[in-house]
């Protein structure tokens, strides 16, 4: 048997079909790409309509039969329109997978109730629609299934200026956990991808300092002290994770959450100081410089 053969049989992605929303831009776009070229038909809804023309485009150019809608993944009838024309299409769903979030730097003591809505309708109530929506369509198939959303490593730490985002993106990581209980006998899994720095247009907005334009997280001396594998995510670290979460690879896995992110989860506060080496606290040189510039 060749390589190809072999995972062509273990994954078993061509000809299932996925859901993705938030899936023609950011990292959404390397899933959908990625899935794709697995072979799965892929139903994506994005509310950037350029984005969303331009890979609705390059896939058909490519030969895969995919529908892009344009719209906003919040809004279940918006979802609803989706998750027809897939059923309409293909009359089969194997795969949803849950890549709309997003935040913005601020302390909490600062934000407005509408500003927390806002981050709880992004972060969590958007994927219990869509992953309401995708449970009936996997069940009739009776072939499980498998969801898939995108956390952060700010669900699993603290995330100071972060904080309604890390508690919805909390949320869905132990929602995530609970439903893979509840749907283990159907065999449809449910398991979260968390990234860390994974620079994209959208989240180099956030991490940036905004006065400056400067963005300290893309700094290589940065990415070595605090990154342990010692380079940035690029989005294929993350599409990679999804699609072995889609596929048959996974076939046991439920209720968990893969960490693609060069090791930050497992540092966890200790940083790789030049000089000093791995330390959980600023060390003495470092320490002498502040002092100087203080
Ligand atoms: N990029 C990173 O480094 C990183 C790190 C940690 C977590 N994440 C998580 O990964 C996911 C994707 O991150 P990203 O950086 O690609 O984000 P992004 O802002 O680039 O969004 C990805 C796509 O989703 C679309 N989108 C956003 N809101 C939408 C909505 N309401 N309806 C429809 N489409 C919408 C955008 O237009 C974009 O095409 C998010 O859930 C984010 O919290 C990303």
């Amino acid at each position: 048997m060749s390589s190809s053969q072999w995972w062509d049989e273990r994954a078993g992605l061509d000809g299932t079909v996925a859901v993705v929303t938030g899936g023609a831009g950011g990292l959404g776009e390397a899933i959908t790409l990625d899935l794709a070229a697995n072979g799965v038909r892929v139903a994506l809804v994005d509310r950037d309509e350029a984005a969303t023309e331009r890979i609705g485009a390059a896939l058909a150019a490519d030969g895969h039969d995919a529908i892009a809608h344009t719209g906003d993944a919040r809004d279940p009838d918006v979802l609803d329109v989706l998750f027809d024309a897939a059923a309409e299409r293909w009359g089969r769903l194997d795969t949803l997978v849950n890549v709309v979030g997003g935040t913005f730097r601020a302390p909490f003591s600062d934000q407005t109730p509408k500003a927390w809505d806002a981050l709880i309708r992004t972060n969590l109530t958007h994927v219990l629609h869509a992953t309401s929506r995708a449970i009936p369509a996997m069940r009739a198939g009776g072939r499980g299934g498998s969801i898939i959303s995108l956390t952060t490593i700010e669900g699993y730490r603290a995330a100071p200026n972060f904080a309604v985002y890390s508690a919805a993106k909390a949320a869905v990581a132990q929602f995530s956990r609970t439903l893979a209980v509840e749907l283990a006998p159907e065999r449809i899994r449910v398991n979260c991808v968390a990234p860390d720095l994974a620079p994209t247009p959208n989240m180099i907005g956030i991490s940036g300092d905004g006065d400056t334009g400067q963005h300290p997280m893309l700094d290589p001396l940065n990415v070595g002290v605090s990154i342990p594998m010692g380079r940035l995510g690029v989005p294929a670290d993350i599409s990679n994770a999804v699609v072995f979460l889609a596929s048959g690879l996974s076939s046991y896995l439920t209720g968990t959450t893969l960490h693609p992110d060069g090791g930050t989860f497992a540092s966890a506060g200790w940083f790789n100081w030049p000089g000093s080496g791995y330390g959980n606290m600023v060390p003495p040189d470092v320490l002498d410089l502040m002092r100087e510039q203080s």
